[in-house]
């Protein structure tokens, strides 16, 4: 049976794939520091190693006590604010615990890596919706090592014949019934209007109301986590082909911060507390991928496109949370 090394499998997106690789019957590893994950978050039918993707001795034990197909990493931190006030702690997780890893599993022959990158090594772009050829100009260093770890990536292809897909995800969200998104320090749209909504902060803020959209806040592509981990399944199966590949994943459709709002309002049948704030610098009005290249190449289509289907399944998640199966 094929075994799948999932990097950072205990945290909200890397569960999902793990949760539907085990459902269709795959064998799947997990490596994972638990900085953010959670341990229960760990697939009980998944091996797990407890440790960093850059701790070299912990990699080659795990290759040599599983023959190992191809490698899905997950793994990062994923604070944007953070990575500008503390650069160092992003450059050396992200980009060169990354390379560890490549250089890990070129030691160990394993040739085919999936890698989590995010549609900030685009920076502020010129046209929306954006493309996979649009230039990376990334504004902060959780962009910055992310877009630098695209290229060690490229080059390791170049010099090792190491097969890739790179996806760079718009905004993960969404729960399936065995995961839902759990981050500490939580800094996403959605599971912050939720904790308005329950309480558990006085309100949410819109930062500025007077961009040149509909109705004047910023618009975001929200991809429920569940269609951007299909993507990844069919991703697996064109890599036995083809080698080189990237792709922005996102559902194509942009919601306001107003109509997120609104969508939540709906669905938990409850009023959220709103507060208006200023512009954040460095925040865009628009951000939408182009999802065209993986639907033409991989043939993929977002089960999910309404944001009120996405909001639907976190809420539901909120309110009974999900446990994973034995
Ligand atoms: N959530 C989003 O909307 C979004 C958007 C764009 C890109 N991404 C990327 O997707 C990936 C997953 O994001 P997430 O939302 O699931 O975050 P998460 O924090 O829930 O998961 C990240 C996991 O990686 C682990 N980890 C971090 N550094 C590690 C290291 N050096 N070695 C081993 N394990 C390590 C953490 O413990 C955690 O379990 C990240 O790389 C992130 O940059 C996420």
């Amino acid at each position: 049976m094929t075994k799948y090394l999932v990097v950072g499998g205990a945290g909200y997106i890397g569960g999902v794939c793990v949760e539907k690789m085990i459902d269709r019957g795959d064998e799947v590893v997990i490596l994972d520091n638990l900085v953010t994950g959670h341990k229960e978050n760990v697939h009980p039918k998944a091996s797990f190693y407890q440790g960093d993707k850059g701790d070299s001795l912990l990699l080659d034990k795990i290759f040599s006590e599983h023959q190992i197909d191809t490698v899905l990493d997950f793994a990062g931190l994923i604070q944007v604010g953070e990575s500008v006030k503390e650069p160092g702690k992003y450059f050396q997780n992200n980009l060169g615990q990354g390379i560890d890893l490549l250089e890990g599993m070129m030691r160990n022959n394993v040739k085919k890596i999936i890698f989590s990158s995010t549609a900030a090594v685009f920076g502020n772009p010129k046209e929306v919706p954006i493309n996979e050829d649009a230039d990376k100009e990334p504004i902060n260093p959780y962009g910055e090592a992310k877009y630098f770890f695209e290229r060690v990536i490229k080059r390791f292809s170049e010099a090792y014949g190491l097969k890739y897909t790179i996806f760079r995800y718009f905004n993960a969200c969404g729960a399936t019934t065995q995961s839902k998104e759990q981050h500490s320090n939580e800094s996403h749209l959605i599971p912050l209007i939720f904790q308005a909504v329950k309480g558990e902060r006085p309100n949410i803020a819109i930062f500025g109301t007077d961009y040149d959209t509909p109705d004047g806040t910023c618009i975001r592509d929200y991809i429920h986590v569940s269609d951007l981990i299909d993507a990844h399944l069919l991703a697996i199966n064109i890599m036995e082909s083809s080698s080189e590949n990237e792709y922005n994943l996102g559902n194509g459709n942009g919601y306001s911060v107003k109509e997120v709002i609104a969508a939540v309002e709906k669905v938990a049948e409850k009023p959220v507390p709103v507060v208006m704030g200023e512009r954040r610098e460095g925040d865009p009005a628009r951000l939408v991928a182009s999802s065209d290249k993986a639907k033409k190449e991989l043939g993929w289509k977002p089960k999910y496109p309404e944001i009120e289907q996405i909001i639907s399944s976190a809420w539901e998640a909120e309110i009974n949370p999900p446990a994973l199966k034995n």
